[in-house]
């Protein structure tokens, strides 16, 4: 029998919490809340299936346009979670990286991110990447700005720059392109997330809500994964 195969990187947009909550009669940091569990349940169930990289968008640059009151309850939410889990990153050999903007976050925030990622940058089993403050857009555009700096005193070379090259400009360099981007809740789009990265992944939309999204959904989507043939532009 051939194995089954094991996307080395997961991506998941995790989307549906205001829904989840709404549908319950509740304030939308309720499903917010809820969501975190669904973090932790995919974060185990990706050290169980020997996953290498589990990347989870948690606050887009546009996200910041939302009503403060969710914001900061947000913010607030991430640190706790960080916080909270960091014996359970030690335990299981979890290192954990925040990617984006951070410079729009507060500096409690940046202090708590930087603390934890230097105390699990040792550990080896699941990279666990929370996107925060990031967008796909604003990744490609500080490349290019890096890019043109780079070549500023000498232009004639820059035809031969490759995509490889910018590639590591993009704050995911060393990172591989994920194999598998998830998105919850039926929504259909990649939203401004990882567009270069995203150029050869396998996409999988669910109609389930993210605060519903645990380790069961998580593996069906493995499963899916393993049925595709990926060719990535060539023939078999
Ligand atoms: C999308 O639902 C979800 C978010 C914008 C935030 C997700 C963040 C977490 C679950 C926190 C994770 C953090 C850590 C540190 C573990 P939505 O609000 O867009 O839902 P809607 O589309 O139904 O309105």
């Amino acid at each position: 029998m051939e194995e089954k195969r094991i996307p080395r990187h997961v991506s998941i947009i995790m989307d549906g919490n205001g829904r989840w909550a709404r549908e319950r009669g509740k304030e939308r940091i309720f499903g917010h809340f809820e969501g975190v569990e669904s973090v932790r349940a995919c974060t185990e169930a990706a050290v169980e299936e020997g996953i290498e990289y589990l990347s989870l968008f948690a606050f887009s640059e546009e996200n910041w346009g939302r009503p403060d009151a969710e914001v900061n309850g947000l913010m607030e939410l991430m640190m706790r979670s960080m916080k909270n889990e960091y014996r359970t990153f030690m335990d299981n050999g979890v290192r954990f990286v925040v990617l984006g903007n951070r410079e729009r976050l507060s500096s409690s925030l940046n202090a708590t991110i930087d603390e934890m990622m230097e105390e699990t940058a040792g550990n080896t089993r699941l990279t666990l990447i929370l996107f925060l403050s990031y967008s796909g857009k604003w990744d490609i555009l500080q490349a290019a700005k890096k890019l043109a700096l780079k070549y500023r005193d000498r232009a004639d070379e820059l035809p031969e720059a490759s995509a490889e090259e910018f590639g590591d400009l993009l704050v995911t360099a060393g990172i591989p392109d994920p194999d598998l981007l998830i998105r919850t809740s039926g929504e259909e789009r990649i939203s401004n997330y990882l567009l270069w990265q995203t150029a050869y992944s396998e996409f999988y939309f669910t109609d389930i809500l993210w605060p519903d999204f645990r380790k069961e959904a998580f593996r069906a989507a493995l499963d899916e994964y393993a049925r595709r043939d990926r060719r990535y532009g060539k023939v078999k």
